[in-house]
């Protein structure tokens, strides 16, 4: 009797135990979690979008959706600065050594009249300025198009280009709701 009394104490001293391990593991684990979510969301983002999609984004074009989605303003704004020096995105903006990009999602391939564009770009100009063609055009300019006067060496992280696209949408007069819009 006194044995079994004292095995019964001992289960219980065990699931005390195991219950307090729990316990001291969410309140630890739990709050890191919560805190690091907090101080690094682009982090945490880039990350898990990158995993997933990165090295196949080229093949599947509802990766690039993906990715268009949880893309960043402010991060677009900033990447952007690498365009800036050629090209100016305000409403009534000059052209500089680019042509002036307000408004560039879904205008015709070299449309400004008052913009001299290469023969190359302007042989397109039956096209539109969609997302994928924005997409391939910034990643490797002279590969989509052979003796563009744009002469840059491209964006080639997906992330960026995404995050740029974002920015380019939103300089314009009616931005695109990216949930209906699809990649193709
Ligand atoms: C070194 C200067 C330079 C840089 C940097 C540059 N561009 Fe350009 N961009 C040009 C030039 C020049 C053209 C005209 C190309 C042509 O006529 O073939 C152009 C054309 C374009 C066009 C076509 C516009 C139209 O009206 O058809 C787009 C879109 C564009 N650039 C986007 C970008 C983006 C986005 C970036 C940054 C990631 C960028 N460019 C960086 C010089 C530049």
């Amino acid at each position: 009797m006194k044995q079994m009394k004292r095995e019964v104490i001992d289960i219980l001293e065990e699931i005390k135990n195991l219950y307090l391990i729990g316990l001291l593991s969410g309140l630890v684990i739990y709050p890191t979690i919560l805190t690091t979510g907090k101080l690094y969301p682009n982090m945490i983002r880039k990350q898990a979008v990158t995993r997933s999609v990165k090295s196949k984004t080229n093949k599947r074009p509802q990766a690039l959706n993906t990715l268009l989605l949880c893309s960043s303003l402010n991060k677009g704004e900033k990447y952007f600065s690498v365009c800036s020096g050629c090209h100016s995105v305000e409403v009534s903006g000059t052209h500089k050594l680019g042509p002036n990009l307000w408004n560039v999602v879904f205008r015709s391939i070299a449309g400004c009249s008052n913009y001299i564009y290469s023969p190359a770009l302007v042989k397109l100009s039956d096209l539109k300025w969609t997302f994928n063609n924005l997409n391939k055009f910034i990643k490797h300019p002279s590969s989509f198009v052979n003796g563009t006067y744009m002469n840059f060496s491209g964006i080639k992280d997906p992330i960026e280009r995404m995050d740029i696209l974002r920015y380019l949408n939103c300089n314009s007069f009616e931005p695109l709701s990216f949930d209906r819009f699809k990649f193709n």
